[in-house]
């Protein structure tokens, strides 16, 4: 019968041009962060048993991949520290010598002007609680004597030569106090990337191996519960009304929702952040078997920036800037298709 089917969306499928044309969503290497790990005192780079191809770097082997990741086109670069020695305060997050603030002062010196350098703004690292604050004598976070920590750490992180401090601590009022701190000293060239949303998740498991943190209780009174999303507007209107400058929604994939509503109700740039959780799976599934691993992961990012994120942060940053020949003819999302 002539004329029917009346419509054939198919017509635009049918080559990998074609495809491409109208994809509307793109990855691209300056889209992507590659999140580091920089371990005090170790001699060789060492494995993350449950992040496959991620390692604890040392101070030297760090700026190495960081060099790699410029090159492959990274957009930017968030690095955490791992102590040899945590305490009660979290004294290493603003101590000059403390592994993060060494770490970054090395990546500035071989890379700060290439790329985007990123400071994790969080105490859980360095208390020997492994909560992101320092407690009470009731044993609970401190909200507001946390306040001080981080903006000490924040003015040690921009003296270290970071970009953009990412305050990923959940305390009320982060965001304004660590804006405040800088802006006294002088640091108003300094941003703030705020994780508005971020959820007291499972997702967050290997990234306890990769920081060697172990968590005494949980982090339920800070972060947000996995069933509220309307409270990620809340954040957003707190963080933005303090001067964040971008904004951060974590984990990515298990609430794309939650990233869609930030998105669409952000001023500033929204950022993502595939956690350990999410790219340990693909890794895990994939090491069976189970899926095509490259794809998967392609696929995730795709989804993310689907979403709404302009910014995604994820352990495979590097590899998929290299897979992503942004110059040739199969550039784009038509390389998940498969
Ligand atoms: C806090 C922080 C965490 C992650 C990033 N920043 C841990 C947490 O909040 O429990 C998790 C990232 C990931 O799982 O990849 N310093």
């Amino acid at each position: 019968m002539a004329g029917f089917p009346v419509g054939r969306p198919r017509r635009l499928r049918a080559t990998p041009a074609l495809r491409r044309l109208v994809a509307g969503t793109r990855l691209h290497p300056a889209d992507l962060v590659l999140p580091v790990f920089v371990r005090e005192g170790l001699r060789e780079p060492r494995p993350v048993a449950s992040l496959p191809g991620v390692l604890q770097h040392t101070r030297r082997s760090v700026v190495a991949l960081a060099r790699e990741a410029v090159a492959a086109g990274v957009g930017g670069i968030m690095v955490f520290g791992v102590p040899e020695r945590r305490d009660a305060t979290g004294s290493g997050l603003d101590d000059p010598s403390g592994v993060l603030n060494v770490a970054l002062a090395d990546l500035a010196d071989a890379v700060g002007d290439d790329t985007v350098l990123m400071a994790d703004l969080c105490l859980d690292e360095f208390t020997d609680h492994g909560h992101c604050g320092v407690l009470d004598g009731a044993g609970r976070v401190d909200n507001d004597a946390t306040l001080e920590r981080y903006a000490a750490g924040a003015l040690a992180q921009a003296a270290a030569g970071a970009h953009l401090l990412g305050t990923s601590g959940m305390m009320d009022g982060q965001v304004g106090v660590v804006r405040r701190a800088l802006d006294g000293h002088g640091r108003t060239d300094v941003g703030v990337l705020a994780y508005a949303a971020k959820y007291a998740s499972a997702y967050y498991g290997p990234f306890r191996d990769a920081v060697e943190s172990t968590l005494q209780g949980d982090r339920a009174t800070y972060q947000q519960d996995p069933a509220d999303a309307r409270g990620a507007l809340v954040e957003l209107a707190h963080d933005l009304a303090e001067g964040a400058d971008v904004v951060m929604v974590k984990p990515a994939l298990p609430y794309l929702d939650v990233l869609r509503r930030v998105a669409d109700a952000s001023p500033v740039p929204v950022a993502a952040y595939q956690v350990s959780g999410e790219y340990a799976m693909v890794h895990a599934a994939a090491g069976n078997g189970w899926l095509d691993g490259d794809r998967a992961m392609l696929e995730s990012l795709l989804a993310i920036r689907r979403a709404g994120a302009d910014v995604v942060l994820t352990y495979a940053a590097l590899d998929v800037a290299r897979a992503l020949d942004v110059t040739g003819p199969q550039a784009g999302p038509s390389q998940v298709s498969g």
